[in-house]
């Protein structure tokens, strides 16, 4: 039976419907629901970045509080339309909000979006605050979209909350930008159920070079960073340098970025030696995408004995960074590209500076190198030269994934899982430091 409805009432009723659908709050493709939520640490303890995609421009809220039955606070932050380079110039709109007052070491629970949209609860711990605690972090390198093999395990190992952070070094989606940046979109969805949670500190790769790093850029907003690409954060009794060694292999995005780059790091590196910052925070380690050594078969820069991140171009007047790293005492460096994993003895000037025969990571006399790049991509793993070089500890060409304990201000534990092994460890270590500092000191004292 058709209902007989005034004309009157007809045209209220389009009207009604026209402003609700103009709303959003009637919108059949999600366009204003939110995605890719992903959160980095903020610049002190009380705060934390959170970031997240909508298709069409809404308000950007956060709403959290201690319990998810009880959002009670609030935090407004603001979005900025992104274009990605690619031939559909598809657009999406990026939100962002610092949540700031937090109390350290407390559990907080989230939504994100706005009036047209919420994202469903996540939660996230605030750093601890002071030196006197043992950061775990999980770090991974080229994890891509397409054979991401070491996905599930670093979810159940995240639901199972064995980690504070993640790192990621470099390489994402493989890539950000491909397929008018779909690809990017699918990634940061598919790695969602970790980094809504954990703090995901990242460094640009190779990977991330198209429309001059534009997807990366605009994807990630790290603390102090200011779109540079490279920032550092303090960690309980750790000073974390994320590197940009980009700069190094694209000088066609900018010349001067590779010495603005390389002037910040021997500041932040200095500060980070002052002797009450160092006191504090003794360890530090760098992560950036391009190693300066490994030993793969494959022909990489790192391959050769001047790699451009280990010794610059000095016809160019192009610093290195393994000098500064040397002067400045830089305790671990993390590195990936190499689809593998790799462990060097410490080493500098591709001398072996083992602390001693018995406990080479004792006390040693230079930078420990690991090379962690094998999270799961569609390039495949990738395999090593038959000799090892001196400085090479141990080597694995299984897809995986590397945890660091930080117990102390002297003690660092660091482990390799095998994704293909069914999560055994293959690899650990020790760092031992009873003192921490420029190596050459450290050679006089002991
Ligand atoms: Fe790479």
């Amino acid at each position: 039976m058709a209902l007989n409805i005034p004309f009157v009432v007809k045209v209220v009723l389009f009207f009604c419907l026209m402003n609700v659908a103009e709303a959003g709050v009637i919108e059949a493709d999600n366009n204003r629901q939110p995605q890719q939520i992903h959160i980095a640490y903020g610049d002190d303890v009380s705060k934390m970045i959170i970031t997240w995609s909508t298709f069409k421009d809404t308000a950007s809220a956060v709403l959290y509080g201690l319990s998810s039955r009880n959002l009670s606070m609030s935090q407004q932050g603001s979005s900025s339309e992104f274009i990605d380079g690619g031939s559909e110039k598809r657009s999406q709109f990026i939100h962002v909000v610092e949540l700031t007052g937090l109390v350290p070491n407390t559990t907080y629970y989230y939504v994100v979006g706005s009036g047209q949209g919420w994202s469903s609860v996540f939660y996230f711990k605030s750093m601890p605050a002071g030196e006197d605690w043992g950061p775990s972090l999980v770090v991974i390198g080229d994890l891509g979209s397409a054979n991401a093999q070491s996905l599930p395990r670093l979810e159940l190992d995240a639901a199972q909350g064995m980690y504070d952070a993640i790192i990621h070094v470099g390489d994402f989606a493989y890539d950000l930008q491909a397929d008018n940046a779909r690809v990017g979109d699918r990634f940061m969805n598919q790695v969602e159920s970790l980094t809504a949670t954990l703090p995901y500190m990242t460094c640009p790769g190779n990977h991330e070079y198209y429309y001059n790093f534009s997807n990366y850029r605009a994807r990630f907003n790290m603390p102090n960073d200011n779109k540079k690409m490279y920032y550092s954060f303090n960690m309980g009794p750790i000073h974390f340098v994320s590197l940009s060694t980009e700069f190094l292999y694209f000088p066609y995005f900018g010349y001067n970025q590779i010495f603005e780059h390389y002037d910040w790091l021997k500041k932040d590196l200095m500060d980070a030696n002052l002797p009450e910052n160092r006191a504090k925070r003794p360890w530090i380690v760098t992560f950036g995408h391009r190693p300066m050594y490994c030993s793969n078969n494959d022909n990489d820069d790192c391959t050769s004995h001047e790699s451009l991140v280990r010794v610059g171009v000095p016809m160019l007047n192009i610093p290195g960074l393994e000098p500064l790293f040397y002067e400045q005492g830089v305790d671990l460096s993390i590195w990936a590209h190499e689809h593998s994993y790799e462990r060097l003895w410490p080493v500098y000037n591709m001398k072996v500076e083992n602390g001693s025969y018995d406990e080479p990571y004792t006390n040693p006399g230079g930078t420990t190198h690991i090379i962690t790049g094998s999270a799961g991509c569609s390039e495949r793993v990738e395999y090593f030269e038959k000799n090892p070089p001196d400085w090479s500890a141990f080597r694995s060409s299984d897809y995986g994934y590397t945890r660091m304990k930080f117990f102390n201000k002297t003690h660092l534990y660091v482990e390799q899982v095998s994704d293909d092994q069914g999560g055994q460890i293959i690899d650990s270590f020790t760092l031992i430091k009873d003192q921490h500092g420029p190596f050459e000191k450290l050679k006089k004292t002991f």
